[in-house]
């Protein structure tokens, strides 16, 4: 029988250099869409997929997400009193159990793929998810379930996966596509942030994955032969040049690119948009601001 997967990894170590000065005192994934954290998304949908163990892959500087996830008494009893039930229910999305909740230290951003091996002993010998909280995806059913989904059938390793413009393919891992049957594409190969010319497909993985346990060996192989930034991709990518099985999933839902100033700004207006006590005010506000252009 396959092995449930219970347990993510939210490698949220890096130096958020593109949102800096912000970032130099407040973690990227503490800034919000309109009132939550961009990590409030990533939790709830991690747990919807059925996760239970959450790792957090933290570094210097990174205190007040670890903050954000402590008990808050004084401030529910004040809200209790004043009858703030609507804000108490929000506050509670906030709660997570004793020992649910882990943190692993990333002493140097040695890339994403360090990140996440810096979590091996907590993984042991499990499949894992790892979420990305700077990509928020807004879908029917939440990106990670969807794989977990399909993962129950087929096994392997997978990542999220969607077709960028041409002149995006630089930016990210890149997989060769070999067969493709619904959303599910069997993958043989992957390559970093390739020149457009030197690019597999236009297929590009984005920041959900389901990985096996092996993964983490390569990652440690990687380590050793390795100076510069360990990349995720590659390890994955040597696991697909061996056989082994890797498959992308082309999700249903919109993503946003959160790690970058345009798509934090599209994530911004597209979830005020979708709340009531915000729509109509905002949209009018936006239309007559881009009437002016
Ligand atoms: P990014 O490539 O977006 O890097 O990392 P960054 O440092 O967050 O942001 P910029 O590019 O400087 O603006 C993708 C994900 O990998 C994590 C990041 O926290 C983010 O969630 N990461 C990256 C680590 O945890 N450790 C690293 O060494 C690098």
């Amino acid at each position: 029988m396959r092995r449930k997967v219970t347990k993510a990894i939210f490698p949220v170590a890096g130096l958020g250099t593109r949102f800096l000065p912000a970032t130099k005192s407040i973690p990227k994934e503490i800034m919000t869409l309109v009132d939550r954290p961009l990590i409030q998304y990533a939790i709830d949908e991690a747990r919807a997929a059925g996760i239970k163990e959450f790792i957090f892959v933290t570094a210097k500087g990174k205190g007040a997400l670890e903050d954000y996830f402590d008990g808050a008494p004084e401030l529910e009893k004040t809200l209790r009193k004043k009858g703030k039930t609507e804000l108490l229910k929000e506050l509670r999305a906030t709660d997570m159990d004793s020992g649910a909740i882990a943190y692993i230290r990333q002493r140097e951003a040695l890339g994403l793929g360090h990140a996440v091996w810096c979590a091996r002993r907590l993984i042991s010998n499990e499949p894992f998810a790892v979420l990305l909280p700077d990509d928020v995806i807004s879908s029917t059913t939440p990106c990670l379930k969807q794989m977990i989904e399909q993962y129950t059938e087929t096994g392997g390793n997978m990542v999220a996966a969607m077709e960028v413009k041409p002149e995006e393919v630089s930016s990210y891992g890149i997989l060769s596509v070999t067969e493709t049957n619904g959303r599910l594409l069997s993958v043989d190969d992957m390559a970093e942030k390739p020149a457009l010319e030197d690019a597999p497909s236009r297929c590009a993985a984005i920041g959900r994955y389901i990985l096996e346990p092996s993964i983490m060996n390569r990652l440690r192989d990687l380590k050793q032969g390795n100076g510069n930034e360990i990349q995720l991709t590659d390890a994955i990518a040597q696991e697909a040049r061996d056989g082994g099985k890797v498959y992308g999933y082309t999700f249903e839902g919109q993503r946003y690119d959160c790690g970058s100033k345009a798509g934090y700004l599209k994530a911004t207006v597209a979830f005020a948009l979708k709340r009531d006590d915000l729509k109509a005010d905002l949209a009018e506000f936006i239309k007559q601001t881009a009437a002016k252009l």
